[in-house]
């Protein structure tokens, strides 16, 4: 249901009606009603995201706000947190038709996520209103459509949404920015996110290896009748190969619900896990006589999980320290609506620093999402929003375990993160509760909360916690484990440490913070340099890993300077996903790479002299600097830390020699290049679907005269695509840019710039080309493919 919709910014006065949700009669004005004239609005495709098409502003706070107030102290931080881009309230329509053969169905709207508060009409009548921005919203419309000739116009689905109010303290966007579908099923049929199977055991090794599966099947009869059916559970291999089934005969009584749940063996089971992330599908037929009324196929892995309090995390009884990082879900140039493919590049960018482990921060992300970690072999930490038992909660925290509990990728629950309530008799209730309701969902995986008061740690709602989540207090780790030595532990975030990609020097007027790991400008409270945070962490094998905070960079949360900034920048990947110096630490560590990094760039030019501060990470026992062929000393590496040098500036070659066992066994060189020359364009694909939905990451450098990118180059870049391709959004990675998102341009930040293109469904070359006065241009071709398996072009 992603294409066609109209789109409306801002509210719209609905006459004869006191409230917008009001009920049946009233509420058919308007924009809900089918006949209303929405042609003058925008046409659109989903997922989108409204906020990121307006203007930075350091005192708006909404698009409709036009009063000159000044802003108070707390809306100052408000706006800072949510990126300075005001939000709104906005409309969507869609019509739609169905076959009169329709009406024998059951049919679902489903919207993966709206931020927020939507509520909807269909036909002018009232349907529903859901008011998280994070988790998926399920409508049975089928008494409310129309099929076939019943009214001339078809149907006309109209949704409103309020993204003025915020449910974090970080840009959460706004819109219909996941994708939304329609279900069409037979009134008899497998529930929604009914069919569920986990991995109970996994007995003997290599051929005698056993899994014990348990597979549940929730089947819903939706008719007047009584109904015979058979319910067949078929496990099917990668390879299209059914290896076991299991057959039920099962009557369900009229308008009734009903589970199954069996056990089903797997012999010669391949294993999901990090390095080759095996699936499977559960296939679930309900059969009834030789019809086949409903199949559902869901993706899974097999795979044991256990958090041991003296060892940590075991994944299929290996011993696996998490080397995790929390992201938030939004990517330069497109915001929260992000095209399923960018979710794969951004898994990919972070495996290859060697990191395993994702957090959901701090709510539900996109399926797809979960899908990629579920083929690159990524663990999951899942989070709700809001830590409530309160019945509006319960059903969030139900909505999140019933999408997610077939994803072999996630391996842990969190209900919760720096809550205060978490630590009091209210809380301690909550969680009892909410455990309880997890536990009847999903028995198959731990429960954990992200807590920061590392002093209260082990009361109220850690006595409910299956692994107690520590959020920073690293002093306290040693505390807690001598005082609950059978509670295991997983550090659910730390580090905080902030750098600005390319930068040297802690700038506050441009909200820039120098790139070198230690503890300079304004530092966070009690957040702490990456190093001295992973050496904390490796060295106890009771912690059973760590979520940094944060693998990517992110809108708004403007830390440690407010205004110009605009985007967080404490991840290790800027918000193109463009390698900071802080991610070449963590890829030494956490991968086995024998690649070195140097830092800063060697670009001084007037600085001649000066002593620059000069660092490498790497894994050799030794490393030798050299400038221009002069050795500025050895150093030995310290585990888990850097070496650095003195050094007084001089254009030419920099190179480090990594040795061990006396030999050398890597080389790395940064050079100061010449002046920028012209554009390079680069992407991770040669080919995409020609779908209009497939996404091609352009990345951009500006380069000398050799080849050489320049570290300090900021040419504005004008691009422009051929008429079978889109441009979606440009993006540089500082944290401080005011450039619109939306364009067709973009400075290049410290040499870098992005641009995000999607195809349409037009098949052939596509030509991108980037130019720049002065430049010589940069032009890039990728195939764009017919593809067949998308049904729904
Ligand atoms: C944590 C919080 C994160 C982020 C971080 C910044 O306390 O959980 O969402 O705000 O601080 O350091």
């Amino acid at each position: 249901m992603d294409k066609n919709w109209r789109f409306h910014l801002g509210d719209i006065h609905m006459p004869d009606c006191r409230h917008v949700w009001s009920k049946v009669r009233t509420a058919s004005r308007g924009p809900v009603n089918p006949g209303y004239d929405d042609s003058q609005w925008r046409e659109l495709d989903l997922p989108h995201d409204f906020v990121v098409e307006n203007k930075f502003s350091k005192d708006s706070r909404t698009v409709e706000d036009r009063w000159p107030l000044p802003m108070t102290d707390t809306e100052q931080t408000a706006a800072a947190s949510h990126g300075y881009l005001p939000t709104s309230v906005a409309w969507y329509r869609k019509r739609f038709r169905l076959s009169r053969r329709d009406s024998m169905k059951r049919i679902w709207l489903v919207f993966d996520g709206l931020y927020r508060d939507a509520r909807f009409w269909l036909n002018g009548l009232y349907l529903d209103r859901h008011q998280s921005g994070y988790t998926e919203c399920r409508i049975d419309v089928t008494d409310l459509l129309v099929y076939g000739n019943e009214r001339a116009t078809g149907n006309v689905l109209a949704v409103r949404v309020d993204a003025r109010q915020s449910e974090g303290w970080f840009y959460e966007g706004g819109g219909i920015y996941r994708h939304v579908w329609m279900e069409k099923t037979d009134p008899v049929a497998v529930a929604p996110h009914g069919a569920f199977v986990w991995t109970r055991n996994l007995k003997g090794k290599g051929k005698l290896r056993v899994a014990e599966l348990e597979v549940r099947t929730k089947i819903r009869n939706d008719t007047d009748d009584a109904v015979a059916c058979r319910v067949v559970c078929g496990i099917v291999g990668a390879d299209g190969r059914t290896c076991a089934q299991s057959k039920e005969s099962l009557k369900l009584a009229p308008g009734s619900a009903e589970e199954l749940v069996r056990p089903v063996t797997v012999r010669r089971p391949l294993l999901w896990d990090t390095d080759n992330p095996h699936l499977y599908t559960l296939v679930t037929e309900i059969i009834a006589g030789k019809k086949t009324l409903d199949r559902t196929e869901t993706p899974f892995g097999i795979r044991t999980i256990r958090f041991d309090a003296a060892r940590g995390f075991f994944l299929n009884g290996k011993n696996i320290k998490l080397k995790g990082v929390c992201v938030h879900q939004n990517h330069a140039g497109v915001g929260t609506a992000m095209p399923d493919r960018l979710f794969e590049y951004r898994i990919r960018q972070l495996k290859k620093l060697g990191c395993n482990a994702y957090r959901c921060a701090h709510y539900p992300h996109a399926p797809e999402l979960l899908d990629a970690c579920d083929r690159l072999g990524i663990l999951v930490m899942d989070e709700t929003r809001s830590f409530s038992s309160a019945p509006e909660f319960l059903r969030q925290h139900e909505s999140m375990l019933l999408r997610d509990r077939n994803h072999p990728s996630v391996i842990i629950y969190s209900m919760a993160n720096e809550e205060g309530i978490q630590n009091t008799a209210v809380g301690d209730r909550m969680m009892q509760s909410i455990r309880r309701l997890a536990r009847s969902l999903d028995p198959s995986r731990p429960l954990t909360t992200a807590n920061c008061d590392g002093k209260l740690w082990g009361r109220a709602v850690s006595k409910w916690l299956d692994v107690q989540g520590c959020n920073y207090c690293p002093e306290e780790y040693d505390r807690f484990h001598r005082r609950y030595p059978k509670q295991p532990m997983i550090a659910t975030e730390t580090s905080s440490r902030l750098t600005t990609r390319g930068v040297y020097r802690c700038d506050p007027r441009r909200g820039h913070v120098d790139a070198y790991d230690r503890e300079v400008c304004d530092f966070v409270e009690g957040r702490m340099p990456a190093e001295a945070m992973w050496r904390g962490i490796a060295k106890r094998p009771y912690v059973s890993g760590a979520f940094v905070w944060t693998g990517i960079d992110y809108k708004g949360e403007s830390t440690p300077y407010r205004w110009p900034t605009v985007a967080s920048h404490f991840g290790m990947l800027d918000s193109c996903c463009f390698p900071k110096d802080i991610s070449h630490f963590f890829r030494t560590w956490w991968s086995e790479t024998d690649d070195m990094h140097l830092l800063p760039h060697w670009n001084w030019k007037g600085r001649e002299g000066e002593i620059i501060d000069v660092w490498c990470y790497a894994r050799h026992e030794t490393i030798e600097l050299f400038l221009n062929g002069k050795s500025q000393g050895t150093r030995r590496m310290p585990e888990m830390g850097h070496v650095s040098w003195q050094v007084p500036f001089e254009a030419g070659v920099l190179e480090a020699r990594g040795f061990r066992d006396g030999d050398v066994v890597a080389v790395t060189r940064i050079e100061t290049t010449g002046h920028a020359a012209s554009i390079k364009l680069e992407t991770d694909r040669t080919a995409i679907q020609a779908d209009a939905e497939d996404v091609a990451v352009v990345n951009v450098s500006v380069v000398d005269d050799e080849g050489r990118t320049v570290p300090t180059a900021g040419n504005p870049i004008a691009f422009e695509v051929s008429d079978n391709a889109r441009i979606i959004g440009v993006g540089n990675g500082d944290p401080s840019s005011h450039e619109p998102d939306k364009a067709k341009t973009r400075r290049a930040f410290n040499g870098l710039c992005q641009v995000l293109v999607q195809s349409t469904t037009t098949p052939g070359k596509i030509g991108i080309s980037a130019r720049s006065p002065g430049l010589v241009s940069g032009e890039l071709s990728i195939a764009s493919k017919r593809c067949r398996h998308r049904p729904w072009l």
